[in-house]
């Protein structure tokens, strides 16, 4: 099955997420029993231009499954946005016989697989990163671990927030995306939830709505910010000014990219690590791998960059029927 290919690479690129260690070990134990030789690349693009390159068998990812992080660090690294970088880094891929590529990150890191691509490695992208930022998937690894870890920390908010009769505006991680804070807020059942596709800036709204609670005698006022909106405290501290409410900001931060990967994030990343060596085998190369409507699919990367992802139309929808 492998015929044109002897020796594949994997790295992780961008945010880390948990479950990409899941991704790790099945490209490596899959590549494995297809007769493949691995390379570890350490520290992403930035790794790979430092020639940080170990060999891997399927011992090394012996006991990663259930841990959170990538055991191959991650980087950002501006060099690789460069024409020369990325020539340089089609050569070291080349001078460690690295034929094939597998990039585990977002859609920054499939830039730099599609620009590895037209430099003659074949290379397959695997999404990546907490936020569920790419469009062509309705999955990415770390997604459903980060949420939960939101979910749980803001269930322990509620408690004290409730006690003190307080208003609490929790900014969650997402980048530009809102898709952490809509999950976070029918979870938890926020009065509130402001997401950075259709926030209007209005502000005078949120506090109407705070207010109206308040007289119909809610103990608590759970407010879900997006980091793509921020500005957490300047909030808080309006509405404290305005409703009269005690209100405090807590922003939940990394907390929520670190843990142990759920179940579902390990056995997705498995099998998306898994088929995204199969499309190396099979010659393929310039693609990423996605799920969508229920599917293990594949697209080629300059179509899936091309894709805009806003947020779903029910589930946002059914959310404002639900935060009241
Ligand atoms: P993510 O992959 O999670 O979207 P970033 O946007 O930070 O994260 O991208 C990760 C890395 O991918 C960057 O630090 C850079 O090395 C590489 N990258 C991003 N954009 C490009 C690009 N236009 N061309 C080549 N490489 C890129
Ligand atoms: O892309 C994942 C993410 O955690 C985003 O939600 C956030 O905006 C960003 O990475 C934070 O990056 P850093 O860890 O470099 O602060």
């Amino acid at each position: 099955m492998s015929d044109q290919i002897k020796t594949i690479g994997v790295l992780t690129s961008g945010g880390d997420a948990p479950g990409m260690n899941a991704a790790i070990r099945a490209v490596v134990r899959i590549a494995v029993s297809r007769g493949l030789q691995v390379k570890g690349i350490q520290r992403g693009y930035s790794g790979l231009l430092n020639e940080e390159i170990i060999d891997m068998d399927a011992k090394s990812v012996a006991d990663i499954i259930q841990k959170g992080g990538t055991i191959l660090y991650t980087a950002r690294c501006e060099e690789m946005k460069t024409e020369e970088g990325q020539k340089k880094a089609a050569e070291i891929c080349k001078k460690h016989g690295i034929e094939g590529l597998v990039v585990i990150g977002g859609d920054g890191s499939f830039q730099g697989a599609q620009k590895l691509s037209h430099l003659g490695i074949n290379t397959i992208g695997v999404p990546g990163t907490i936020d569920l930022d790419i469009a062509c998937t309705d999955y990415t690894i770390g997604f459903d671990t980060a949420v939960n870890t939101a979910m749980e920390a803001i269930d322990k908010i509620r408690d004290t927030s409730t006690s003190h009769e307080r208003c609490s505006v929790i900014e969650v991680m997402g980048r530009s995306a809102g898709y952490i804070a809509l999950w976070c807020g029918i979870a938890n059942g926020a009065e509130d939830i402001l997401l950075p596709e259709r926030w209007d800036n209005d502000e005078d709204m949120l506090i109407n709505h705070i207010k109206d609670t308040r007289k119909r005698g809610k103990k608590h006022h759970i407010i879900i910010n997006a980091e793509g909106i921020g500005h957490s405290q300047e909030l808080a501290k309006k509405i404290e000014k305005e409703t009269g409410m005690e209100t405090r900001a807590t922003i939940l931060g990394h907390l929520q990219r670190g843990g142990s990967p759920t179940c579902k994030d390990r056995v997705y990343a498995s099998l998306m690590g898994a088929y995204a060596v199969d499309l190396l085998c099979q010659g393929k190369s310039n693609r990423v791998v996605a799920y969508a409507h229920g599917e293990y699919v594949d697209f080629e990367i300059d179509e899936a960059l091309a894709m805009k992802k806003d947020i779903d139309e029910f589930q946002f929808d059914v959310s404002k029927h639900l935060a009241r």
